[in-house]
């Protein structure tokens, strides 16, 4: 059809969105960036609220100003005017007015490259939530879709001395993304990751793992590179000093891997040994300090470096009243510092990748680790274009931290609906995920048959070991019902209980019998750990969880005020529960 005279494309056309999805940002990009030199790019950004798009629709970011006949053209948006927000933060804690805000905002700053000489330039968004557009200096580079995870992108061709870069953040909660429209947390939105310009020579090191052999002989370090640029064949130089490890790995058609016999200290929670190693190749190196431990799964045993273990943890979600999700580092440790004084060897990080500072934290701090896809209840789960979201999720999630020795398992989401489609598309991700890392293990904190009171979900064939949650005494009122559930499931693997729990106003105490009170979580804390404590194949418990989170979901005045009240502790973390101190002695005597 023919446009009339006056139509004005930026207004009257629906489908502007259209032409930003054929440049996917992806797992493909990610390079290997550990101990490399990165100049951030965080700080204060201009900021906009862009409700209605009119940035991708009018076409902002090419600054268009003068019309062909030279004039000067009405202007609906001012960079420099803008607002200035801190770049990483989530805007919804930046001003109140932002809190509950839900859709596009424009990030955009300008910056100074001074080229070194180098040949390949990439920009690091450690995560956007949740659709990243990015532009430099007026060209469109790409779409990155995950709220969690890292994307990487080349500039080299488009860097200027004098750039902007441009950010359409869009956090709208959508049924066909992952996680979908309904989840249990707050949707915080923006760049809450930093904003890193790595250098990098024409051939460099695009991926490396390295890590035990999981035979159970502790002696074996294996080591998988993949280099990308024109020298595709020659040698890389492996470095661990404290192991003597001076190996030379040749590298054919980009790609090198080596088993090296060494007899490394063994990582575990009691003995963070970490060893300073380098991979060189070339003019590039990159740096890493690696933890050498094996975990796997013998009968209905969980064994950690040869030696069963439980895991005495909590489940934690990644938010501060004060940061929303951009938790700082100091607030990390405090989170780790909490479980080791709750006596744990392990937390779940639920239930989206957290920062990756957190397992470079806890390698440190010694916490094993559960990380998830927030593959989150009702997702649509016979979308191909939802499992691709899903995977490619899956993929940066183990691309970034498979080198973390804290990170024991994969999880492919949580409480789904046992359907056939999920199946299908859990099971997919489950074999993905030993694919790409079959030294760890993989799970999902799967749905429990409260009509008969057993575990059996079809999902639990793929994993290695199988997460439940369940809140008898809770949502579950009838608490002996638990009995009957573990009466009726004989399982031949290990099990985590994932979740367990009941809110408790901080402060608000009454009698076992008033929900909502700290007596009352107590109480069926200590119900559950006396029953969790006699089955021989629960090998770990998370319950749920270790501070008070904000919840859209959660409206009632009193106990609750728009969070999710179960926390151990406050949301502020300044009061324990009586429930803490429940899971501290348990653990205790573990
Ligand atoms: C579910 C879910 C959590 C949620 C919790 C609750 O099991 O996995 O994300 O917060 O129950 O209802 O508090």
């Amino acid at each position: 059809m023919n446009q009339p005279e006056n139509y004005v494309d930026s207004i009257h056309n629906e489908s502007y969105e259209a032409q930003y999805s054929g440049k996917k940002i992806t797992n493909k990009s990610m390079i290997s960036d550990r101990g490399r030199e990165k100049e951030s790019l965080g700080g204060y950004w201009s900021f906009g609220i862009d409700q209605y798009d009119t940035c991708l629709r009018a076409k902002w970011y090419e600054e268009v100003y003068i019309d062909q006949d030279g004039n000067y053209i009405p202007m609906d948006f001012s960079f420099d005017e803008w607002e200035k927000v801190l770049v990483p933060s989530s805007w919804n804690t930046n001003k109140e007015k932002y809190l509950l805000y839900e859709g596009s905002a424009v990030y955009t700053r300008t910056f100074l490259y001074l080229d070194h000489g180098e040949e390949r330039v990439f920009l690091k968004f450690g995560a956007v939530n949740y659709d990243a557009k990015v532009f430099l200096n007026k060209q469109y580079l790409g779409q990155h879709k995950g709220g969690s995870t890292p994307f990487y992108i080349e500039v080299t061709e488009y860097l200027q001395e004098q750039n902007r870069i441009l950010v359409v953040a869009n956090n709208t909660r959508k049924q066909d993304q992952v996680p979908c429209k309904n989840t249990d947390w707050f949707n915080y939105g923006g760049i809450y990751r930093d904003v890193e310009l790595i250098r990098l020579p024409a051939t460099y090191i695009k991926d490396f793992s390295i890590g035990l052999v999981p035979d159970g002989s502790f002696s074996k370090i294996k080591v998988e590179l993949e280099i990308e640029g024109p020298d595709q064949d020659g040698h890389a130089l492996l470095k661990i000093d404290q192991l003597g490890i001076d190996q030379t790995i040749e590298v054919r058609e980009g790609k090198g891997s080596v088993v090296i016999e060494a007899q490394p200290n063994l990582w575990s929670p009691d003995h963070p040994v970490l060893y300073k190693t380098s991979l060189t190749y070339q003019d590039d190196s990159v740096h890493d300090k690696i933890g050498f431990r094996e975990i796997r799964v013998d009968g209905r045993e969980i064994v950690l470096n040869g030696k069963p273990i439980f895991l005495k943890g909590i489940s934690a979600h990644e938010e501060s009243v004060k940061n929303g999700k951009a938790v700082t580092d100091e607030e990390i440790i405090e989170n780790f510092k909490l479980a080791k004084e709750m006596n744990c060897n392990y937390m779940r990080l639920a239930h989206y990748p957290h920062t990756e500072r957190a397992a470079q934290i806890a390698d440190e701090m010694g916490i094993l680790l559960w990380e998830e896809i927030p593959v989150y209840w009702s997702i649509e789960f016979h979308n191909p274009e939802t499992y691709q979201d899903a995977e490619n999720q899956l993929t940066e999630l183990i691309r970034r931290d498979r080198n973390r020795a804290s990170v024991i398992v994969w999880s492919v989401g949580n409480e789904n609906a046992d359907t056939e489609d999920r199946v299908s598309f859990m099971s997919a991700l489950a074999m993905k995920a030993k694919e790409l890392d079959p030294t760890r293990l993989v799970s999902a904190a799967c749905m429990l048959d409260h009509v008969n009171h057993i575990i059996a979900d079809r999902l639990a064939d793929y994993l290695d070991v199988i997460g439940a949650n369940q809140y008898y005494g809770w949502y579950q009122t009838e608490f002996n019902n638990l009995i009957k559930l573990f009466e009726n499931s004989n399982l031949s693997k290990p099990v985590i209980i994932t979740e367990f729990g009941a809110d408790a106003k901080a402060g608000h105490r009454g009698t076992v019998d008033q929900k909502g009170t700290e007596d009352c979580q107590q109480d069926i804390y200590k119900k559950q750990v006396a029953v969790l404590d006699q089955i021989p194949y629960v090998r770990g418990l998370s319950p749920w969880i270790l501070y008070d989170f904000r919840c859209p979901r959660r409206l009632h005045p009193i106990t609750q005020n728009y969070y999710n009240t179960k926390g151990l502790l406050s949301e502020d973390k300044s009061h324990k529960k009586l429930a803490f101190y429940v899971m501290q002695q348990y653990y205790q005597g573990k």
